[in-house]
């Protein structure tokens, strides 16, 4: 698969977190289901775990997960906060798809009985695993022209979630990538990235 329009490392280097998305989608649900079949074909796991799962939810599925969502929050949202929460909601809930993901703790079970010396490893591996699912799907998505930003409601829609999709419900939801079409100007609103110096964070040694 190639990502045609952008370069990997273009995609890397262009790649934000982008709120003003809509169901404009740059790509047919083809090419996305394309996307998340290499992540989960060809992103690495830990020992070759495979524990990654990616539940993909569009147009109606997509509304229905923010509005469970939605719903959850506003009984457990104090009345006066319930406007800035809602309208967070609501605009997620604008784009074109969420992907959720999870990890699987039968993989990791089973790795912790087969390699018991590494069995304190595999919980902090397996958060790896997910974190480089979530980071190769943002960036490919990013790749195609889509806007995309990275949440974290769980575990509030956890349970509603697994009843709907028929997700099993041991499987651990990790993040919630929102993607969308960029709204006009939806890029030219963003703040420049903060950054801390270069120098204080990478550190090479044996360059020539
Ligand atoms: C592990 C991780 C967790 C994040 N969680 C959230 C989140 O819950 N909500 C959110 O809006 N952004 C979240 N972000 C986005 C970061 O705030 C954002 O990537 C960072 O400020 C840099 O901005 P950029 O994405 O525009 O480059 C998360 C990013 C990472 C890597």
């Amino acid at each position: 698969m190639s990502f045609d329009k952008t370069s990997f490392k273009d995609a890397v280097i262009n790649r934000r977190s982008i709120y003003q998305l809509n169901k404009n989608s740059p790509i047919d649900d083809k090419r996305i289901e394309e996307i998340f079949r290499v992540a989960i074909k060809n992103v690495p796991s830990s020992f070759n775990s495979q524990s990654a799962r990616i539940v993909v939810l569009l147009k109606e599925d997509h509304d229905a997960f923010w509005d469970i969502v939605g719903d959850i929050l506003k009984n457990i949202v104090p009345e006066d906060k319930w406007e800035s929460t809602n309208g967070r909601i609501q605009g997620f809930r604008k784009a074109y798809g969420t992907a959720l993901f999870y990890e699987d703790p039968e993989p990791i079970k089973k790795l912790q009985s087969t390699y018991a010396q590494y069995s304190d490893y595999f919980p902090q591996w397996s958060e790896h695993t997910s974190a480089m699912h979530q980071y190769f799907s943002w960036t490919a998505l990013e790749a195609e022209g889509f806007g995309c930003n990275l949440q974290h409601y769980n575990p509030l829609p956890d349970q509603k979630a697994a009843a709907k999709w028929n997700i099993p419900l041991d499987w651990s939801l990790k993040s919630q990538l929102v993607f969308g079409g960029l709204d006009d100007g939806a890029r030219d609103n963003l703040k420049e990235r903060s950054e801390q110096p270069i120098e204080d964070r990478l550190f090479i040694h044996g360059a020539k």
